[in-house]
């Protein structure tokens, strides 16, 4: 059999990115500096990063039957991630982010728009040969899909005898409005966002950390990456926290996909066996190299 890979679950988008030199007026008629349109979405974002790393991974997500999907394709091929059982939905729009950069700061503004395409089921889940997989990677979306698809691979890794052959399951809580609490007792590997952490009042990922351990299953790794100020992370059993400053570029261009890219870093990192410390280091310096950049090209 060919080396397992890592599957990402989540969205594959379309980013059009407009790069100004400041944040925009409200009625206001801005010229951009430069404009792009590149794919996005965190899970085909983390693929691209854990390909360039020399990971095998798959892609599963849905994707509208149109034209413009092409482009979001032909960018996952290009870094060499598998798509093989994604699900294609006729007469569907494709799911567009229009997002802001500032020049100035690197900062992002997303503005995100998904009008009609299904997301992915169960159903389409369980056709894969888990046997393909050494890490599954779950971007928190339609929670209760999510939780039955999870609950298959916790039956696969019931019935694998030895360590090696079980499955490692992450899950993201990335952005609140989405209510993915229960999702967080799922993963053995939960990371949280720092926008996760805010909306539950948590004002660093230090407290963060402190006050999520009781929502993740015992022996978990709760990760938590805040921005300019790094990433932390904990594990339950130790209850050790570990931290990583950020590898900040000469210049800050653009942080959109820092975190999806900090993500694949640090699973990259841990599928090959190092260290929770030297997973946050990795996750971070991939992320610093991304924020010096539009896009996830020549990432590794
Ligand atoms: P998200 O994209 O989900 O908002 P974060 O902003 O928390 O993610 O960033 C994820 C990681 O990216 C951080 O832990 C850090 O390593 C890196 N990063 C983010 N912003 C910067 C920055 N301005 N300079 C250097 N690294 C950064
Ligand atoms: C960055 C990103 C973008 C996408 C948006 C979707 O993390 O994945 O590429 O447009 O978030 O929420």
């Amino acid at each position: 059999m060919e080396a397992k890979c890592v599957l990402q679950v989540g969205l594959t988008c379309l980013d059009i990115i407009n790069v100004l030199g400041h944040y925009p007026e409200e009625d206001t008629d801005s010229r951009c500096m430069e404009q792009h349109c590149l794919r996005g979405g965190n899970a085909g974002n983390s693929s691209v990063v854990l390909a360039q790393l020399g990971l095998p991974c798959e892609y599963l997500g849905t994707l509208a039957k149109h034209k413009l999907s092409e482009l979001i394709m032909e960018d996952l091929h290009h870094y060499g991630v598998i798509t093989d059982h994604c699900v294609y939905h006729d007469n569907c729009q494709v799911p567009t982010s229009c997002c802001i950069v500032n020049d100035a700061s690197g900062s992002r503004t997303i503005m995100h728009s998904n009008a009609n395409l299904p997301e992915l089921s169960c159903e389409d889940f369980e056709k894969l040969d888990f046997r393909r997989y050494t890490w599954i990677h779950f971007e928190g979306r339609n929670l209760k899909e999510i939780l039955k698809m999870i609950l298959k691979v916790e039956e696969y890794n019931n019935k694998e005898n030895t360590k090696k052959d079980k499955i490692t399951i992450s899950v993201e809580l990335e952005k609140p409005k989405m209510n993915l609490h229960e999702l967080s007792f799922h993963g053995d590997v939960v990371f949280f966002s720092k926008d996760y952490a805010k909306h539950f009042g948590y004002s660093t990922a230090e407290s963060a950390l402190d006050g999520l351990q009781s929502k993740v299953k015992q022996g978990a790794i709760l990760v938590c990456a805040w921005g300019e100020h790094g990433a932390w992370a904990m594990e339950t059993t130790t209850k050790v926290k570990y931290h990583s400053s950020t590898f900040p570029p000469d210049k800050v261009i653009d942080t959109l996909g820092a975190g999806d890219t900090f993500n694949a870093g640090f699973i990259y990192s841990l599928v090959n066996k190092q260290t929770i410390s030297e997973a946050l280091t990795m996750g971070c310096k991939v992320a610093g190299k991304k924020c010096g950049q539009h896009g996830f090209g020549g990432i590794a």
